[in-house]
């Protein structure tokens, strides 16, 4: 009659070494198997031609006054995009970092050289309202929604949200345009 030996931990080098590359062998087969079910899919979830002209935009800052600023879509966001003026420029600038809740000086939100223009993701860090433009307590944006203050760099300054308003990858192409994305 066999004995149990054969089925004891380190007595049975070969079993177990047999039984380890049949392991392997199966999940190779399975990871093939796998692959071949995946590849499909993320063929699917590449984005269509559409999707990719979508992921970036260009837009000519030319047309935007001093103090004024638009709203454009992209990727599904608002974008906010603001001539900011001398004096929100120096508002801006004058903020004790000790003030801040997500400290950021104004230089690190905007380009060098075009800080009179600020580019902002327009959705509200607390629960993603889009704020509304030129008003709250800090020159700045004001989300109603449960009164999140902004100030003129789209810094958090007071009410619920905990982060700045993000700004997202752009590049200047010319002194009038930048490319977003
Ligand atoms: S979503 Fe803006 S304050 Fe709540």
């Amino acid at each position: 009659m066999a004995t149990s030996s054969s089925a004891s931990p380190g007595a049975h080098g070969g079993q177990a070494t047999r039984r380890d590359f049949l392991f392997v062998a199966t999940a190779g087969l399975g990871a093939v198997a796998a692959g071949a079910v995946v590849w499909p899919l993320i063929d699917n979830l590449n984005p269509s031609a559409d999707v990719l002209a979508l992921s970036s935009i260009e837009e000519d800052l030319s047309k935007i006054a001093e103090g004024q600023s638009i709203t454009v879509k992209w990727r599904g966001k608002p974008v906010f995009i603001r001539h900011r003026t001398e004096k929100e420029i120096k508002e801006a600038e004058e903020v004790p970092m000790s003030e801040l809740r997500d400290p950021q000086t104004d230089d690190q939100r905007v380009k060098e050289g075009h800080k009179q223009w600020l580019v902002m993701v327009g959705v509200c860090t607390h629960l993603g309202c889009i704020p509304l433009g030129e008003q709250g307590d800090y020159d700045g944006w004001f989300c109603p929604c449960h009164g999140s203050h902004y100030d003129s760099a789209g810094r958090i300054r007071k009410g619920p949200a905990p982060l700045n308003l993000a700004i997202p990858d752009y590049q200047f192409l010319s002194d009038t345009k930048i490319k977003i994305g």
